[in-house]
């Protein structure tokens, strides 16, 4: 077969054509190699549902390169450091045990369900405030004015950052996306490198308040949360912060918008979801199977492993193609049909394994308050413009959601 191109606009428009022909007829498939300026494209690719739930819990690969390498690797001159990727090495989702269970079990305790519970009033107030000041004539769009600013604020409450400063830590989100994504430049990564200065500036100002006062957020919590003797150095403190910004919102704004455009599509779907609240929540799973907010992810193979009958060998890495595996036919009857009701639904977006994502319960919690009040106040909005999705491949969502309220 052809080598899959990410970077093609076709497949970046609508993969699952794509995903589909791969996962029928070559769904362990190596890349071609890149072309100059290119990040590495000759990794594998895992099209079918089995290989990438196998890959999630196999600790014979890993987020990490360390354990596929014989020895340590030299250590990086300064002046070549990137501030980004430092930062992002103390992120939860870089790190293998033990230092990934030390720090897992430290986000735990301060990630309680219970704290989720109580978020659940005050996003319901904000989606509230948000709906209540509609722009004139109802005519808005669901990403820009509903759930960028809707995820954007929750985050921030729960962290502990002001709401006043929402718009710069906006844009450095943004900017993290273009970082993470796979069409990465040496802009963007200049970009990054200076907005982690920044941010890290920014971020260092509000642990020094918390410590000297310690209030009921994120921040105050991780400062007191201990594991032993063991607490978070500052650095690692505020990367974890940066972390959660944009793991708490860019997928979730993603969730929120694809969920609402299916159902504007489907106005049987949309009914069942008004009028039973019971199937919120297996809404919320059979919205993030059909556009999982993240497409891919990446795993380095620490040992020689054969999957689906191909040798993949140690050192290289693998891409998990969860926007993929979740429309796979052999776990999912009807894949491409939206089934609010539908049981079972074992999807992939939130993965799987030691990284199982840590704040699904509250993207579970605010997907389904957001959409139950998007569609109760105006149950019959109607597409004002054609809904454009986003550039981005490994974060796949809609750029924007123009929608009029048709009373
Ligand atoms: C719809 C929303 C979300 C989706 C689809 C999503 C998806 C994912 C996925 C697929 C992973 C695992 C990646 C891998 O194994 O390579 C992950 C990990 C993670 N997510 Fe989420 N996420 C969402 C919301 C959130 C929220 C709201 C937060 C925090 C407030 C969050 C924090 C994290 C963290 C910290 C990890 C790393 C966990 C670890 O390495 O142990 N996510 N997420």
């Amino acid at each position: 077969m052809e080598p899959f191109n990410v970077f093609d606009p076709a497949f970046r428009a609508d993969p699952y054509p794509v995903y589909a022909r791969y996962r029928a007829l070559e769904p362990v498939h190596r890349g071609r190699p890149p072309t100059p300026g290119e990040q590495a494209t000759n990794c594998w690719y895992l099209f079918r549902y089995p290989d990438v739930a196998a890959v999630l819990k196999d600790p014979r690969s890993g987020r990490s390169i360390a354990p596929a390498l014989d020895a340590p690797p030299p250590p990086v001159p300064p002046e070549e450091r990137e501030p980004f990727w430092d930062m992002y090495a103390h992120w939860t989702l870089a790190l293998e045990p033990p230092a990934h269970t030390r720090q897992r079990t430290l986000l735990n305790r301060a990630f309680t369900a219970r704290v989720v519970e109580a978020l659940r009033p005050s996003i319901v107030a904000r989606a509230g405030q948000l709906l209540d000041n509609l722009p004139p004539h109802d005519h808005f769009d669901i990403v820009a004015d509903f759930a960028f600013p809707l995820t954007l604020s929750v985050i921030a409450e729960l962290i502990g950052i002001p709401q006043r400063d929402l718009d710069q830590v906006k844009a450095w989100s943004l900017t993290i996306a273009a970082v993470l994504d796979y069409k990465r430049t040496w802009d963007i990564m200049a970009a990054g490198n200076q907005m982690t200065r920044d941010f890290t500036a920014y971020l260092s100002g509000i642990v020094a308040q918390r410590r000297a006062r310690p209030a009921s957020d994120l921040i105050s919590r991780l400062l007191l949360a201990a594991e032993g003797d063991e607490r978070l150095g500052e650095e690692e403190l505020i990367a974890l912060c940066v972390m959660l910004l944009f793991a708490g919102h860019e997928t979730t704004v993603n969730l929120i918008s694809a969920g609402a455009l299916l159902l504007l599509d489907q106005p049987q779907q949309l009914a069942l979801f008004r009028t039973r609240p019971e199937l919120v929540d297996p809404a919320i799973d059979e919205f993030l199977r059909l556009h999982s907010p993240i497409q891919a992810t990446t795993r380095i193979a620490y040992a020689d492993v054969f999957i689906g009958g191909r040798l993949v060998r140690r050192g290289e890495s693998v891409i998990l193609l969860l926007g993929s595996a979740n429309r796979d036919p052999a776990a999912f009857p009807n894949p491409d049909r939206l089934d609010i009701a539908r049981r079972p639904n074992r999807h992939l977006a939130f993965g799987r394994g030691i990284h199982y994502c840590l704040g699904a319960p509250l993207a579970v919690a605010q997907g389904g308050i957001a959409l139950r009040a998007l569609f109760e106040i105006c149950p019959n909005w109607q597409p004002a413009a054609a809904p454009m999705w986003s550039d981005n491949f490994g974060f796949r969502g809609l750029a924007s959601l123009p929608v009029v309220c048709a009373r």
